[in-house]
Order: C-alpha cells, then structure tokens, then sequence
C-alpha cells in the first residue's frame, strides 16, 4: 500500500488492544473532570481527560493511554486520535523533559524564526523533530500557536516565550534544568 509505514497512526490504532491502568486518584481526577459536562455530552471532555492522559503516561499518549481513553469515554478508538492528532499540544511520541514547540507560521517565519530555529538546533545538536540523548530537549515545529503579536514566539512546556531573540533564547535554554 503507498505511502503506509510500519509506524502510521492507522498501524497503531489497528494493531494495539493493550489499556493503560491509572490510580484511584487519577481515576477520581478524570471523573472529576467528566462531571463538568452533561451526561449525554461526556465526549466534550475528551480534551482535558487527553492531559490527564498524556501526564500519566510519561508526557506523551501511547496506545493504552488512548484506549484506555475510548473506553473510559465509551468511544471509538478512533474517535480519541481524531482529537489527539489535531491538537499539537498532544504528543504522539516520547518526548523530553523540555518540549520546545517553534512557531513557523507566517508571523513568526517574517519576525525571525528561521535564525531562532537554527540557533536552538544547533546549541542543543538536535534537528526539530529530535530529542536530545540526554532526554532533556525535542524540539518540535508547530502551526501558529496564537501569539502573532509577540512573534517570533515558542512554547516550552505549558509556558509561552515571546519577542524572541538569540540572547532571549540562550537565557531561557540556560534556565530548563
Ligand atoms: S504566527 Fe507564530 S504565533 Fe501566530
């Protein structure tokens, strides 16, 4: 078949039936967050339930995490990766203790993102898309994350960083531990 690799999200859906196991406490945390929503509309909490998820796992969702998921939901297993592969924030792979996520959109991308790109690629020896071999960067090309005023911009973690410059960057890289 073209274009199909071992690895594809179709692969990994199909192929996977094992379900993650969570705490009590996690458990009490996701129905927490299930009983903000009417019961006829417990696939709106699909995203929050998704970090809840994604934390528990290690920072990324792996196949138990999202059937796990579909289950809990009483959803399709497939209905969990439409929204955990929409949304950048979800990671589909392990990535590192600092998930640096640069905007290349068009704001960015004319406001100086290419030297900010290839200045954090190259002090941390990693291209985007890579992890470090200390487990402690990946660096991740992302759409706009909705901060074109302050461009260019990045996310690390939850936090935003904007007004980008070199120094700017050495400073924030300096400071991950
Ligand atoms: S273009 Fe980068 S935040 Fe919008």
């Amino acid at each position: 078949m073209a274009g199909a690799t071992a690895t594809s999200y179709t692969d990994r859906v199909l192929r996977s039936d094992e379900i993650a196991e969570f705490s009590p406490e996690v458990i009490e945390e996701m129905k927490s967050h299930l009983a903000k929503y009417p019961a006829d509309r417990t696939r709106s909490a699909l995203i929050p339930l998704l970090f809840v998820v994604q934390r528990e796992r290690g920072g990324w969702l792996d196949n138990p995490g999202i059937n796990f998921l579909a289950q809990f939901l009483n959803l399709e297993v497939t209905d969990v990766w439409e929204t955990a592969t929409f949304y950048s924030m979800f990671n589909l792979r392990p990535v590192g203790r600092h998930h640096i996520q640069i905007c290349k959109t068009l704001s960015c991308r004319i406001m100086g993102e290419p030297e900010i790109t290839e200045h954090i690629c190259s002090k941390l020896g990693i291209r985007p898309g890579e992890t470090t071999e200390d487990g402690k960067f990946t660096v991740t090309m992302v759409e706009c994350l909705g901060s074109c005023g302050t461009a260019p911009m990045m996310q690390i973690g939850f936090d935003y960083h904007e007004d980008l410059t070199v120094e700017k960057v050495d400073k924030i890289l300096d400071s991950c531990q």
